[in-house]
């Protein structure tokens, strides 16, 4: 991996596939803080990527890089999501070019109902999936939809999150801890739904604390350790290693 790769035109690291989203060389900082410690990595188009590793490791300062929010700053390195440069763009640029960044916090609007919460997405171009469509993947949101969106359970309002992301035309899903205080059997019907998301094309990457949940979703699972990466390969090689799993993961 010492020679960079021209992710303008077709990203192949590690791999024989291409990839779709790249990370390349990413350092990022709070303040004088260093947090993100020159990461590489490749999700692959249509793929399920778990990135996990323990509290403090980088993971939520990862997600808020590639999606250019501005906290952590990013002072190097480049991001490739399907050969446009995200490293160039706003935040703002970021999403429009095909990133859903689904916060730990869900971020619902106050005062706004379901539906609006979902109009509120689909105010201007690009418009992904249609609300009726969204009802059909989270029927309680279709049966909420005129509940003021702050007054679901966590775990409505973890569907309402997913599908506001999903109601722009995104082309990767990022998931910060979506299972996050829910019950296992609510945890099962969003794992579904991220089961049949996956199957209509999207890319996902999903941060998670409960990760034997997150590897038995993902394809690949790639781990850090206090901002840099220590393993990157297929879920069911971290399912199987012992020792990866209680260094890293104390599983
Ligand atoms: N806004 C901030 N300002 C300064 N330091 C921060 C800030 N946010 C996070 N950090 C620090 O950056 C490091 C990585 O935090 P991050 O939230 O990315 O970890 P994480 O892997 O998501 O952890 P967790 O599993 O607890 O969510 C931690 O040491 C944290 O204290
Ligand atoms: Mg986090």
């Amino acid at each position: 991996m010492n020679v960079k790769p021209d992710f303008s035109k077709n990203a192949n690291m590690a791999t024989t596939a291409p990839a779709f989203l790249s990370v390349w060389d990413m350092h990022a900082y709070y303040g004088e803080s260093y947090i993100v410690q020159g990461i590489n990595f490749n999700v692959h188009e249509g793929e399920i990527l778990a990135l996990l590793g323990r509290n403090g490791a980088g993971k939520t300062s990862t997600l808020r890089s590639i999606a250019r929010t501005g906290s952590p700053m990013v002072t190097q390195g480049e991001i490739w999501l399907d050969h446009k440069p995200l490293h160039l763009m706003t935040s703002y640029e970021a999403a429009t070019a095909g990133l859903g960044l689904v916060p730990e916090d869900r971020r619902i609007i106050p005062g706004l109902t379901v539906e609006e919460n979902l109009q509120l997405a689909q105010i201007a171009p690009p418009i992904g999936w249609s609300i009726e469509r969204l009802y059909d993947l989270f029927p309680r949101l279709g049966e909420r939809r005129k509940q003021e969106g702050v007054t679901l359970s966590g775990g409505e309002q973890q569907m309402l999150a997913i599908a506001r992301a999903l109601a722009r035309d995104i082309k990767v899903l990022l998931l910060d801890e979506p299972y996050e205080g829910l019950a296992p059997v609510i945890v099962d019907e969003i794992e579904k739904t991220l089961i049949h998301i996956k199957e209509q094309g999207m890319t996902t990457i999903i941060v998670e604390q409960n990760a034997v949940r997150a590897l038995e979703l993902a394809d690949r699972a790639v781990i850090l350790d206090t901002g840099g990466i220590v393993f990157d390969g297929t879920a069911s090689e971290v399912l199987e290693n012992h020792e990866l799993r209680a260094e890293y993961l104390a599983i």
